[in-house]
């Protein structure tokens, strides 16, 4: 069950006993490109990812996101942030060695979000929206009904409704973790108009993150969904 009055501050002994119980959690935490980039605590391998990226502000975001996830796995787990071993599955999901807690990441211009569980699969995902060639990317992730529903609403609801059935369909696909190997138009999430969906046992809510941004989490368990936000 999710409240809309969600987000309260991250509590990180409220977190830890979440984490016990086995409630599914999101954490957001800023993703601002203006403030100091923590690159001195990335590994060499997340160096040279860092690098990878074309755009300056991917950097920053990849950086900061990666200098919240240890920060926050570290405060749930008490594991030193130091002690924290990540590394990535055959589709580039990236997991935790030597701990069943899952994790993913997500960021979209100063937004970013973390999910976590002590031990089931977790997808996240958040967009920010933009206006571009809708019909040319709706061919290669969405359903033909899911296309004929972009199609029927107005051109200024657009947006918000491609989003908002991207970032269900792109949660469920990084919970997966087969990454893009499972072709996003065989599985249909546009349609259901409800908040909380049920895909082959997965449950995919939609999460409010503010005008102009579509988020959703997804999960393998039957669980509360307890959300937070870090202090700006
Ligand atoms: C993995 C992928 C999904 C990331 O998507 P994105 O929108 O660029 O970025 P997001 O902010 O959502 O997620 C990035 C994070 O996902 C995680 N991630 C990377 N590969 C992943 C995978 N195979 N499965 C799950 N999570 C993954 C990483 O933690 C990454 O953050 P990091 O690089 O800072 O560690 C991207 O590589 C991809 O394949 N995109 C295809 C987009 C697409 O066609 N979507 C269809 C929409 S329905």
């Amino acid at each position: 069950m999710v409240s809309d009055a969600a987000w309260p501050p991250w509590d990180s002994a409220a977190g830890r006993e979440a984490l016990a119980r086995g409630n599914v959690q999101v954490l957001r935490f800023r993703c601002d490109v203006a403030s100091r980039e923590p690159i001195e605590q990335l590994t060499a391998e997340e160096r040279a990812r860092r690098e990878r990226f074309r755009n300056a502000d991917d950097r920053i975001r990849y950086t900061l996101g990666r200098f919240w996830l240890r920060r926050l796995v570290s405060d749930l787990t008490g594991q030193p942030e130091g002690d924290l071993r990540f590394d990535r599955g055959p589709s580039g999901k990236p997991f935790l060695r030597d701990t069943p807690l899952q994790f993913n990441l997500a960021h979209s211009g100063d937004i970013g979000l973390l999910a976590v569980h002590r031990s089931a699969a977790v997808g996240v995902d958040v967009e920010r929206h933009r206006v571009f060639e809708w019909e040319q990317v709706a061919r290669h992730v969405f359903t033909e009904a899911e296309i004929s529903v972009f199609a029927s609403v107005a051109a200024s609801e657009r947006p918000a409704m491609f989003f908002r059935c991207w970032t269900r369909k792109e949660a469920y696909l990084k919970g997966l973790g087969e990454g893009f190997q499972r072709d996003p138009r065989k599985v249909d999430l546009c349609g259901m108009p409800s908040r909380t969906m049920l895909v082959d046992g997965w449950s995919v809510v939609d999460l409010e993150v503010g005008t102009g941004c579509s988020a959703a989490v997804a999960f393998e368990v039957p669980s509360d969904l307890i959300l937070w936000a870090l202090a700006e």
